[in-house]
């Protein structure tokens, strides 16, 4: 039995907690809210799975951040979203975390990496690249809507190689595999984190606007001759921050490929969106944005999708 610590209460995050303990590990969720960790500990995470008619009810452990205890060592899998990553949450993982402790960031984008990494000076850092889709139906209930795959290396490359960053990865690859996902050991992580935030920045603000399925996107010739204009632009951007020369038919397959194998799934802006909550904008295409802009290059797509999504919400829903 592994101890494992999901912090997050999302939809990943619950995903994650329920069937890692399923599978017989020692699952404690971290939960922002002292409310969703005492509706998980009485009720336990309900759990939808796809070609199962009866939702399956799992008991696990759940601790809101006010009353976690410093120096936890073991697995931690962060998978709040990556504009939850703020300084008081990096304070709280420094105190927190103690230095034998691995984390493994579960987030879309780029941008969280050096934040973390600098606030964990000794500790492993792992990032995990997922298309695991998954929809939280309630504080303590999610649907796993459909299976993907998932990869897991060390983001930076100081990491590559020690004996203690090989023992981490090896056990999470193990606890995941055991609890039915499909997981790859990646030693080109940066690629994958780039070749997903290729897809997040084309599939998740045209859903978020347009409301639809990722299957629904590429429905008509309209909506296709958008999400091709903005994976174009996008594509271009990333391939100067280091994104192989993969060709770009591959490239839009994949992207087209994930609509169809997630085509029932909501993405996780659109459930931003439809929630009210904060979107992930700022980490996907406002990055492309800064990563064009840095390069004194304009990146006028993305540029509008950013500024269509965050027009969105109202202020106060943003939680400025
Ligand atoms: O953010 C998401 O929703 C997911 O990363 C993906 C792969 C687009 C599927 O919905």
């Amino acid at each position: 039995m592994t101890e494992i610590t999901v912090m997050g209460g999302g939809a990943l995050g619950l995903l994650l907690a329920a069937k890692l303990t399923t599978a017989g590990h020692a699952v404690t969720l971290w939960t922002r809210t002292k409310e969703q960790a005492v509706r998980v500990g009485q009720q336990g995470i309900t759990i939808e799975c796809f070609g199962q008619d009866t939702p399956l009810v799992v008991q696990v452990n759940a601790l809101p951040a006010e009353e976690v205890p410093s120096g936890f060592s073991g697995n931690v899998l962060l998978t709040v979203k990556q504009s939850a990553i703020t300084s008081s949450l990096l304070g709280f993982l420094t105190r927190t975390v103690s230095d034998d402790a691995a984390v493994t960031l579960f987030q879309n984008g780029t941008g969280h990496i050096e934040p973390v990494a600098a606030a964990l000076p000794g500790r492993q850092l792992l990032a995990a690249v997922t298309t695991e889709g998954a929809l939280r139906t309630g504080m303590s209930s999610v649907r796993h809507t459909g299976k993907g795959e998932t990869w897991i290396g060390p983001p930076l490359v100081t990491s590559i190689g020690s004996p203690q960053s090989a023992s981490h990865e090896e056990t999470l690859v193990r606890v995941m595999k055991q609890a039915g996902f499909s997981v790859f050991v990646s030693n080109a992580i940066r690629e994958r984190m780039l070749r997903k935030l290729l897809i997040n920045a084309v599939i998740n603000p045209l859903t978020a606007l347009w409301r639809v399925s990722n299957g629904e996107l590429p429905a008509t010739p309209e909506r296709r001759r958008v999400m091709e204009a903005l994976f174009l632009e996008t594509a271009d951007v990333l391939r100067s921050h280091g994104l192989q020369g993969t060709e770009s038919s591959e490239l839009w397959d994949n992207v087209l490929g994930v609509c169809s194998s997630t085509a029932d799934n909501r993405s996780s802006m659109l459930q931003d969106v439809l929630a009210g909550r904060e979107t992930e904008i700022n980490a996907l295409n406002g990055a492309i944005c800064r990563m064009a802009a840095s390069e004194g290059k304009e990146a006028p797509w993305n540029t509008a999708v950013t500024a269509l999504v965050k027009a969105i919400l109202l202020p106060e829903e943003r939680g400025e």
